[in-house]
């Protein structure tokens, strides 16, 4: 039987034929950088970039992107291209530069002190600055010359990946109106009463429509789209089709829960390299054999609810001090968007709260919480997923989290549980995990004390099902139904 890369080869092959694929995203999926004098490369911290690798890998086709590493520009050709994964390439990534103010102003400011705490609804104020504004819509223009450019006379289709792109489609279409545009918003999008306050409302949302597919995670922050639309813009809803016309032109909103490589994750976890990665851990953290492992993996962001779990592992040794050395707390955190104050200031919180914490339950031979400020590597990764006991997901709101998926895969012996927050896409699919609200630090430290008495029997049952689930829609699966929804609705691709 075919496997869900094989089908999405296929449905490319035949829905994509006469089209070249572009894919943009400001993220690229692999970075290059200066490393004691020599160049190494690693894959950024992020869910979005790595899901896209795995597709590009088995499809091909170019991707543009950003290119933020300090050695990047080292390794491409003339063209600012290089091939990609760099063991065996099999697409080209394309990279655009950007100077500081540029960056400062569209990934900085706009895209991350603008729209991100926009669509995140965690009670951090969004900045709208007009000179953010300004090189964010001049960075988008940037990016669709970069893809006119790639495309020359051909036909084509552009997947645009995110928030940092909302104008992007416009500018293409501007030029030229026959390239397919369609693009997956991976973050949440909110509430119209949220999105109003937005001085550029009426050219995100217009932007956003001169593509021919929206995709989002979930069918809820689709309809918030919607009634956003609704609210702001003249603009007609079809209700039948979910689609939105404006200025003539039809776009479809569509959901499509992201995901991940359960089998390629499945099977490495338990390759020898990373069985002995994990093994180095455990030496490492001093991480004993009875010792339950408890941990946590994000980027450092305000929007993942560090600081709530490591209050509730506190409420839980406060409440149940009989848990006193019998498990350690393990957060690995990857620095991130670290020129923001919002983000320092979370940093020196996490600091602060684990060094008080440790202090108030330590005893003389163990420490509750082990802090790791780290961007690991895909397999260090894996070696964790394999090593965790239960995995703490308690995100204040989240598009998906890809986290949460990937530790499923990786739990081939249904010997691991996942603390989950509501407030994340994946909650909607995943149900038998242990699902908390983050905000309640009481409930959860209950919900840790449930994850570490399971029985190994429900611990099974639950965790079967979610694999079953993140199994039956897999990242595969996810862009063949992205490119057949498509192929279904867009008459040019039905003629190709
Ligand atoms: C989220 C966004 C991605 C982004 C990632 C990492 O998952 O949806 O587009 O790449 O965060 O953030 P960064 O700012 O480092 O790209």
């Amino acid at each position: 039987m075919a496997t869900s890369r094989e089908k999405l080869q296929r449905t490319v092959r035949e829905k994509l034929k006469n089209y070249q694929v572009v894919v943009v995203s400001n993220r690229e999926p692999y970075l290059h950088y200066l490393k004691e004098g020599k160049i190494a490369h690693l894959k950024p911290a992020g869910g979005a970039a790595h899901t896209l690798d795995s597709i590009l890998q088995a499809c091909g086709g170019t991707w543009v992107a950003y290119g933020s590493g300090n050695a990047d520009r080292k390794v491409v050709d003339e063209q600012g291209k290089i091939g990609l994964p760099p063991e065996e390439p099999a697409y080209t990534l394309k990279r655009l530069w950007l100077n500081k103010e540029q960056a400062d102003g569209y990934y900085y400011g706009f895209s991350n002190q603008a729209l991100w705490p926009l669509c995140h609804f965690v009670y951090t104020r969004p900045i709208f600055r007009q000179a953010d504004w300004n090189c964010y819509q001049q960075v988008n223009k940037m990016f669709a010359e970069a893809v006119l450019k790639e495309i020359g006379q051909r036909k084509a289709f552009v997947w645009i990946q995110d928030y940092h792109l909302a104008l992007l489609a416009r500018y293409i279409k501007e030029k030229r109106k026959d390239v397919i545009c369609a693009q997956f918003w991976h973050i949440p999008w909110p509430n119209p009463e949220a999105f109003r306050v937005c001085p550029m409302k009426k050219e995100i949302l217009q932007g956003l429509l001169a593509n021919d597919m929206l995709g989002f995670h979930v069918r809820y922050y689709g309809e918030n789209f919607i009634s956003t639309v609704e609210r702001e813009i003249e603009a007609r809803i079809d209700k039948e089709k979910t689609s939105i016309i404006c200025h003539g032109r039809e776009t479809i909103i569509r959901a499509f829960p992201i995901s991940v490589d359960f089998q390629k994750i499945s099977k490495e976890v338990d390759s020898q390299p990373i069985k002995e990665r994990a093994v180095r851990f455990k030496e490492e953290f001093s991480l004993s054999g009875d010792l339950k492992i408890i941990f946590g993996l994000d980027r450092i962001d305000y929007t993942k609810g560090i600081p709530e779990r490591l209050r509730a592992v506190a409420r839980l040794l406060e409440k149940y001090p009989q848990y006193k050395e019998r498990f350690v707390f393990i957060q690995i955190g990857a620095l991130s968007r670290v020129r923001i104050s919002q983000y320092r200031d979370l940093n020196d919180e996490i600091n602060d709260l684990v060094e008080e914490i440790n202090w108030k339950y330590s005893t003389e031979n163990w420490s509750p919480i082990i802090f790791v400020r780290k961007t690991l590597s895909f397999p260090e990764t894996l070696a964790f997923y394999r090593l965790g006991d239960v995995c703490i997901v308690s995100s204040l709101h989240d598009g998906m989290n890809i986290v949460a998926k990937e530790y499923i895969c990786a739990k081939n012996n249904l010997d691991g549980m996942l603390l989950l927050s509501r407030f994340t896409g994946a909650a909607r699919e995943l149900p038998e995990a242990v699902l908390i609200n983050p905000y309640d630090i009481e409930d959860f430290a209950d919900r840790i004390k449930q994850a570490l008495e399971m029985p190994e029997k429900e611990k099974a049952q639950r965790m079967a099902k979610l694999r079953e689930t993140v199994a039956d829609n897999d990242i595969y699966k996810w862009a063949d139904k992205f490119i057949s929804e498509l192929a279904k609705t867009l008459k040019a691709l039905r003629r190709a």
